[in-house]
Order: C-alpha cells, then structure tokens, then sequence
C-alpha cells in the first residue's frame, strides 16, 4: 500500500514528529512511504481565483506533485499540532486547497475526484487539554477530505503537552492506530 503523511508541525523532533515516528514505526516495511511536512512545503493560500469552478486542477501550480502522491495513495497519515482551536496557518492553506474537489463534486457533479478511495488516520497533540480543537480539526477534515475520495478511520489526541513528555502510553495508541487501517 502507499501511505502519505502530511506533517502539520514546523518542529523537527516536537511532539507532532515523535507521535508521528510511533506510528511508522508500526507500518510493515513492505508498504512505501511518502512524507511531506506541510511547513517546507509552504502551500499558497486560496484567493478564491475561481479556477476551479469553472474547470479541474488549480490555477496555482505548487501542489501538483503534492496531489499526484496523494492520488496513488491509499492511506493518509495526518498529524497536526493544535494552533489555537485549529490547525497551525501552513496546513490551514493547504486544507483551503482541496477547494477543487468540493467545487469539482458539489458545482460539477463529479462522483469520484481520485482513482480509487482512501483511509486517512489523525494524530492531533495539544499543550493544553486540546480536546475542543481535536474536534475542531476532525470535523474539518471530515468534509474536506471527503471531498478527495477519504474517510478518517481512526484519530488520536495527545494532550497537555506543555506540561508533560509524551510517552510509551501516546505512542502505543499512535501505533495501535495501525489497525483501522
Ligand atoms: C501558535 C501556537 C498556538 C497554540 N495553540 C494551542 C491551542 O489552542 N490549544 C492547545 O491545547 N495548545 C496550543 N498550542 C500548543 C501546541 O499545540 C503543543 O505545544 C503541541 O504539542 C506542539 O506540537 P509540536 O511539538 O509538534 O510543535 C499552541 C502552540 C503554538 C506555537
């Protein structure tokens, strides 16, 4: 199978990573990863051009190999790090860009936007109990990411980070998550 991971956080080796590398490390060895951290990848934000109203695609051009990985996928791994109630602005830009399968299913009556059909899995932490902005975040993506063909699976949160490590507890729920998929 091809996972895709989207990593929401700017920080190499934070709490959002860690939870992350828990959960690969419970993906078998056979499977091939693809991993792009939402950050580096500095998505364009959504002006509301109208493009993809009108046709398939995007008017801006940075996500193409961004989405070509994500149409031959057939899990997605989202972990995200809580930005007051939300998602930290990068990944906010890059949720905003799947526009074009709303536009595509709901405006052109398109059935399927992808290939074949995805599973997704979250992992959220929070430096606070975060358990409102988990759910902020789940329902975004619920809608947003059921217009690309994907339904979330399983979803995890990983809380008070700001006043704790996280430990093998957090990262035996990260890699239990492997299961749903
Ligand atoms: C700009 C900013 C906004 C944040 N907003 C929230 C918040 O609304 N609720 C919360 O529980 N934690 C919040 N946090 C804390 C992070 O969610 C927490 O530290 C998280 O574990 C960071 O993950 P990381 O180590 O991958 O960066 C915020 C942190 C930053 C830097």
């Amino acid at each position: 199978m091809n996972f895709l991971l989207i990593n929401g956080s700017p920080r190499t080796l934070g709490n959002t990573d860690r939870l992350l590398g828990a959960f690969l490390s419970a993906v078998p060895k056979e499977n091939k990863v693809k991993r792009f951290d939402v950050c580096e990848l500095s998505p364009a934000a959504c002006n509301a051009c109208g493009y993809c109203k009108a046709s398939d695609g995007c008017s801006k051009k940075d996500l193409e190999s961004f989405f070509g990985y994500y149409a031959e996928a057939d899990v997605i791994i989202i972990a995200t790090p809580v930005y007051n109630f939300t998602v930290p602005a990068p990944m906010k830009a890059l949720l905003d860009r799947f526009q074009r399968f709303y536009e595509a299913k709901h405006r052109r009556g398109a059935k399927n936007v992808f290939p074949k059909p995805k599973k997704a899995i979250l992992l959220v932490t929070a430096g606070g109990d975060g358990r409102v902005g988990y759910e902020i975040i789940k329902r975004q993506l619920e809608t947003v990411l059921a217009n690309a063909d994907t339904e979330i699976s399983a979803s995890m949160l990983a809380g008070e980070t700001d006043s704790r490590t996280l430990d093998q507890n957090d990262f035996a729920k990260a890699k239990d998550l492997i299961r749903y998929i």
